[in-house]
């Protein structure tokens, strides 16, 4: 089956959060299934400095405003078509935000583009390539289903996933000329979101299958709490998505192999990384769990809970590094907060220190209010690093909380609280400085946080499942 995946980022070539790391890696995983996966990005400076052996499959004389190219070409042992549109995407930096931090003012035309192509290589194909499937991420290859059904061609099947619904794509309707979209579309059952225009909302009706990146979230999305105003639109949709957990790429994510860090394949091995990540950090020795968060730092991942809760792991004789950069605001609350010598806060996006911070932590918090599936609680499951996670979307798929049951049965891989808030919050600390004295059942939890399955095989398993069946007809 050939599928052509649509996405605005892909590790490692460019990211800014799980979505890259997901398209980065499903090609590989799906390539064991029967699967060719061809991966369409933007030319960022990053994708295109990167781009070996590109060959030109398509000229465009107007492409959303300027002329562009279509290449294709490897890199990172991906196989790429890459959209050459420097009007579009020749901007250093953050793909989605200019200098002063704030989104690129024409994101709608830059993605519109990215849409835009996809669908004319579904109707098309590139360079006799033809997919049988496009498979799009996110609001960015919303508008593909609109664009196809504007295009005369082969008959392509087409799947989106939503990795984040937060982020729907919504520009005034006074853009549509410019999204070259249909205004005659311009209703509830087309690509109108409350009088705007969304290519999310297009996407999400427009799509043959949705998929989400697990289980829970695909059931939260039909609530209001969670939907964030498309939960009508997912509830009507409901019998054409379903949730698929992400994977990590364990060729990346290995403590055994990993370069990054002091290699280790059990629980004991960690000392050493937590010794380097202490130096690194000036975090002092203690008594109690050193826990890290590698995170965006937005509403979406609770961290002011983390402010707030933070003297309970302190008095468990606790520790807190952290990795993270966004809002402003919180990065200076961290900054700035008084909490004395065993909090260590490193401001910054720092793919390599990351591993150092997950394989030297003895707990890694997430407490997010929502999270589609996250990746970083699956990076310490791997790790042996006891997740500390909110009860919701794919962090409740993923963990299995200590509760006195599984303590019992010996099965807990990590600790979750709810409902989310900084009191719930506080106590999950406590017990976590608990549970550490406990060497024993701490040792068990790591053990089996280790050798729980986190990798792709079952996931590209149900990915290659819906190819074929869609294929099938
Ligand atoms: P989200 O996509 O919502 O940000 P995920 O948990 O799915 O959440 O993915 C986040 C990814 O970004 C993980 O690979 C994580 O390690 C990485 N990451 C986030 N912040 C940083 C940072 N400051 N430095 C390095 N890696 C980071
Ligand atoms: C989004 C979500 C995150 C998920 C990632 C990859 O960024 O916030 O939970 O893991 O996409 O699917």
């Amino acid at each position: 089956i050939q599928v052509l995946s649509i996405a605005s980022e892909c590790a490692p070539l460019v990211k800014t959060g799980g979505l890259a790391d997901v398209a980065g890696a499903l090609p590989a995983a799906l390539s064991g299934q029967g699967v060719q996966m061809r991966t369409l990005l933007p030319g960022y400076p990053g994708v295109m400095s990167s781009l070996s052996g590109a060959s030109h499959l398509e000229s465009f004389d107007d492409l959303f405003g300027g002329p562009a190219q279509l290449l294709a070409g490897q890199a990172e042992g991906l196989d790429l078509l890459v959209i050459d549109a420097p009007h579009l995407y020749q901007r250093e930096g953050n793909p989605y935000l200019g200098p002063d931090g704030l989104d690129w003012p024409d994101n709608p035309e830059r993605f519109a583009a990215l849409s835009w192509v996809g669908a004319m290589i579904g109707a098309r194909g590139a360079g006799g390539w033809q997919p049988q499937i496009l498979h799009g991420h996110d609001w960015q290859a919303g508008l593909v289903t609109e664009y196809l059904r504007q295009m005369q061609g082969a008959d392509v099947h087409t799947v989106l996933t939503i990795h984040n619904i937060s982020f729907t794509g919504t520009v005034d309707p006074g853009r549509m000329h410019a999204l070259r979209l249909d205004p005659a579309r311009f209703h509830s059952e087309g690509f109108e979101f409350w009088g705007a225009i969304s290519a999310l909302k297009a996407g999400l009706m427009g799509a043959d299958r949705l998929t989400t990146v697990s289980p829970r979230y695909a059931e939260e999305l039909m609530t209001p709490e969670f939907g964030m105003g498309l939960d009508g639109v997912i509830r009507h949709r409901r019998d054409a998505l379903v949730g698929i957990l992400n994977g990590i790429d364990q060729s990346i994510w290995t403590p055994a192999t990993d370069p990054m860090i002091t290699p280790y394949d059990n629980p004991k091995g960690k000392a050493a990384n937590k010794a380097a990540l202490r130096a690194e950090m000036g975090l002092p020795e203690s008594e109690g769990p050193l826990c890290v968060i590698v995170s965006r730092m937005t509403h979406q991942k609770g961290l002011d809970l983390v402010l707030q809760a933070l003297p309970a792991l302190l008095e468990g004789g606790g520790q807190l590094a952290l990795l993270g950069s966004g809002d402003a605001e919180l990065q200076n609350a961290f900054v700035n907060a008084a909490f004395g010598p065993n909090v260590a806060v490193r401001i910054g996006y720092d793919e390599a220190f990351s591993h150092l911070m997950i394989a030297g932590g003895d707990a890694i918090l997430v407490p997010s209010r929502f999270e589609p599936c996250g990746l970083t609680q699956l990076y310490g499951l791997r790790y042996g690093t006891i997740p500390l996670v909110a009860l919701t979307g794919g962090l409740a798929d993923t963990v299995i909380n200590a509760s006195p049951a599984a303590l019992a049965r010996g099965v807990a891989t990590g600790l979750q609280f709810s409902p989310i808030n900084s009191d719930t919050l506080r106590h999950a600390m406590a017990r976590l400085c608990t549970l550490y004295k406990d060497r024993k059942t701490w040792l068990r939890m790591q053990r089996n946080a280790m050798s729980q399955p986190v990798g792709w095989d079952q996931s590209a398993k149900a990915y290659a499942a819906l190819y074929a069946e869609l294929v099938a007809g």
